[in-house]
């Protein structure tokens, strides 16, 4: 796209037809139909070996988005900081078992893991700092990489989409959930330097590509944290959409500080502030993933 193309209002005026705050054509995400049969699922590793850039924030409102729209939805909290599980409500430092155990441990089931969220429809592997140790336990087994699709083939055909709430690495755990998934997402904090460590990230992709998991894709890069009213947010955009092309996603998640005030209620938006625009980004994120074939 030529520079002069760009045109790039703030998120609140973008309406169908017009220029969307990645300085494109907005196109219509429709409502997506109603599903008469769930599963298999599509696994979407959320990925990004930054901190800090929504990586859990999309997976929880991303999930309780696709979740309204009646898709079955599991999370799996594959941090040990357990900011996922935390986020849902669940206090997962008083769980025995975990997602710690199911990759370390043979004798468990998925099943006996998964949690119900508040959130009709969306389900819940929590993890918490037991799984901080598996990154050094998993080195010397077998297939080492390719643990966590074993762990989670049981229910495959239980959900329609299965997110992973990657940690800010690009550790062996981030490796099995680029093994297990069909596509990743990329947050993207709009701030200078977001792109740096991209390379490296999409690199890392191109090797799980190569070597593990023929079928994984990128699903999108999302700019997080925009702030329509500064230059700075939409030259970040523009500067990523110039780079990344058609993988930017058109839909801009902004600043608010609803997401945080929601984290702190162990809520996703959805529910916590439903008519919430941080609420309705999601929503959209969720029909643009259906609308571009991401998730059923
Ligand atoms: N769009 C947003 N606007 C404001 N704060 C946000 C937004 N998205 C996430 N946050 C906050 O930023 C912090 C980091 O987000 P988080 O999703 O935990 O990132 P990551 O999982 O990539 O480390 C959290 O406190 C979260 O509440
Ligand atoms: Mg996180």
């Amino acid at each position: 796209m030529e520079r002069s193309d760009v045109h790039l209002p703030g998120t609140e005026d973008a309406e169908i037809g017009q220029y969307g705050p990645t300085g494109r054509q907005l196109p219509a995400f429709p409502e997506p139909p109603a599903l008469t049969s769930h599963g298999p699922a599509r696994v979407i590793a959320l990925c990004n070996q930054k901190g800090g850039v929504g990586k859990t924030t999309t997976t929880i409102n991303l999930g309780a988005a696709l979740a309204e729209y009646g898709r079955k939805v599991l999370l799996i909290d594959f941090d040990p900081q357990g900011a996922l599980s935390v986020g849902l409500g669940i206090n997962s430092n008083d769980l025995d078992v975990t997602i710690y155990n199911l990759l370390i441990e043979r004798d468990h089931d998925i099943r006996e893991v998964i949690q119900h969220s508040r959130v009709p429809g969306l389900d819940v592997v929590p993890a918490n700092i037991d799984l901080s140790a598996a990154e050094v336990q998993l080195v010397g087994e077998v297939a080492r990489e390719q643990v966590l699709a074993r762990v989670m083939r049981p229910v495959l055909d239980d959900y329609d989409v299965i997110l992973i709430d990657c940690q800010p690495s690009l550790g062996l755990l981030t490796v099995n959930a680029l093994t297990a998934a069909h596509g990743v997402l990329i947050p993207l904090e709009t701030e200078y330097f977001a792109m740096r460590g991209v390379a490296l990230l999409v690199e890392t992709i191109q090797k799980i590509i190569d070597r593990l998991n023929p079928r994984l894709q990128i699903d999108g890069i999302l700019a997080t944290m925009y702030d329509g009213r500064t230059l700075h947010s939409r030259e970040v955009v523009e500067s990523v959409v110039a780079h990344f092309g058609d993988r930017v996603l058109h839909t801009v998640i902004s600043r608010t500080v609803k997401f945080p005030d929601a984290t702190l209620a162990a809520e996703p938006i959805t529910s916590y502030a439903s008519a919430h625009s941080g609420a309705n980004a999601y929503r959209q994120l969720a029909r643009e993933l259906i609308a571009r074939g991401s998730a059923p």
